[in-house]
């Protein structure tokens, strides 16, 4: 009998789903578009055993995979686990055996050595396979219709790294997959490597650069030519890995970075700009290049904006100073300095999750969306981690100014939104916007289906799941020609 730990990590708005299954022709509530052709794909934390520590992080957990299938105005449903290297040797043994959260001294002496990898944090379809992806473990590849697993890749060797990016970003242009990996010299270490994987699935870019410190470096983006990295204080060191605790720290003494380096060179460029007194920054919404200038949108705090990543010296966790707020980040390409040129917020309602249309992607744009925060609104659910504040969906219009937003209730709680386009050549920004809202009340999920640029009207349909799934991390939509492709 499974025993989970009564942690919030794993109780309540946390409790596990552990769910695989299909179902035919969801109920819909409103009308989803008869000519919307494609697929929804989103991935959750879900442990499949019991973990070996009972304040293990939660997004520890196996990734769980759902696809919702769009066509003719219905939606299937199928959710599997990414069968990791993992989840099969714990599958085999009954019960977990591998330990913390990135802490490999914490694993069964019977898995030393073995990727450790979830496959929990993103999955997106490219070159005609799902990728199932976890920052410190290679590419998990998944059918992109049956969800059944595949196994980890290296690129047909061409890309034999420990640790491949859970945040690429799709080049509109040459539809090239960018990403890259850091800590790929062992535990700690500030190895890191950029890459481009065309729409064949061949690795067509390789560079090499270090990263200022030791890192959690999470997200990036392209921005015309260049790749930016954005480096918050986010680090760690062997005491910490020793004593078990939480992997990562925030130190406030260690200054942010943004890294601007050219896509087509081979890293020995890679300029860092630097912020002190620090900032911190973790999922961004989009990047450009402005003639020598980058502009860089991601929100920004004033101290570490993960609560499960604590302060280094001790200090207790600032909820106000780690308020994130879509911020702009300039530096100038031109300019004989390697200090940020200038960060100007440009969104006034708090949130984080931020997502664009991705034909944008890299290049100036008008809109992004965000899950953002309402301290107003009242929450009347179960207590637990995020919820309560993960109460809104914001739509931001760079070019007026203007935000709208929709509240999804007293009862629930919201999941990262993903773009959807009208059509093929629509404009930017006129299309749909999928977010699943969990009722922590009634214990169900709703996807619901949004005007991606009128999301205050609320949801034109709610694809209503007869179970709740549990809080994920991110996912993408892909037209049905792609997944033909
Ligand atoms: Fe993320």
């Amino acid at each position: 009998m499974a025993h989970f730990p009564q942690h919030p990590g794993f109780t309540s708005v946390l409790r596990l789903v552990r769910l695989e299954g299909d179902i035919r022709d969801l109920e819909i509530e409103g009308e989803v578009p008869a000519d919307l052709d494609g697929a929804f794909y989103r991935v959750h934390p879900d442990p499949q055993f019991p973990p070996r520590f009972a304040d293990d992080q939660f997004f520890n957990g196996d990734g769980m995979v759902s696809m919702f299938r769009f066509k003719d105005g219905k939606v299937d449903f199928r959710q599997r686990y990414a069968q990791t290297d993992k989840w099969k040797v714990e599958r085999a043994a009954g019960k977990a055996l591998f330990g913390a959260y990135r802490n490999p001294l914490t694993d069964d002496d019977s898995v030393k050595g073995m990727a450790r990898g979830t496959a929990n944090t993103n999955v997106l379809v490219h070159a005609g396979k799902l990728f199932a992806m976890k920052e410190d473990s290679p590419c998990l590849i998944m059918d992109a219709n049956t969800l059944e697993t595949e196994g980890y890749t290296d690129f047909d060797g061409e890309l034999p790294i420990s640790a491949f990016t859970a945040h690429p970003k799709i080049d509109p242009g040459t539809g090239n997959f960018c990403g890259f990996g850091y800590s790929l010299a062992g535990p700690l270490t500030r190895e890191c490597c950029y890459f481009e994987i065309d729409p064949t699935g061949k690795v067509v870019r390789k560079a090499e650069f270090l990263a200022p410190y030791y890192t959690m470096l999470h997200d990036f983006c392209i921005a015309g030519d260049y790749a930016v990295f954005n480096v918050s204080p986010w680090s760690s060191d062997m005491s910490v890995l020793e004593q078990n605790r939480p992997h990562f720290y925030y130190d406030r003494e260690l200054p942010f970075y943004l890294g601007v380096m050219r896509r087509d060179g081979d890293g020995s460029d890679m300029r860092w700009f630097r912020q002190d007194p620090s900032i911190c920054g973790c999922h961004v919404m989009n990047a450009f290049q402005d003639g020598t200038k980058i502009l860089f949108d991601v929100p920004v705090s004033q101290t570490g904006s993960l609560p499960f990543f604590p302060e280094k010296d001790g200090r207790p966790f600032d909820p106000v100073a780690a308020t994130t707020y879509l911020s702009r980040i300039t530096v100038d390409l031109a300019a004989n300095t390697d200090t940020i040129q200038s960060i100007e917020r440009i969104g006034q309602a708090p949130g984080e999750f931020p997502r664009i249309d991705d034909r944008q992607c890299g290049q100036p744009y008008r809109h992004g969306w965000t899950i953002t925060y309402d301290f107003d609104k009242p929450y009347s659910g179960p207590a637990g981690p995020f919820v309560g504040v993960i109460n809104s969906l914001t739509h931001y219009d760079h070019q007026t100014g203007k935000e709208q937003s929709w509240w999804c209730g007293p009862d629930s709680a919201m999941q990262e939104p993903a773009f959807v386009p009208r059509g093929k050549g629509s404009a930017e920004g006129d299309g749909w916007l999928l977010a699943l809202v969990d009722n922590h009340l009634t214990n169900y999920s709703d996807l619901c289906l949004f005007d991606a640029l009128n999301v205050a009207s609320g949801p034109v349909a709610r694809i209503k799941l007869p179970v709740r799934l549990r809080q994920g991390l991110h996912g993408n939509w892909v037209s049905a020609a792609k997944l033909a492709a």
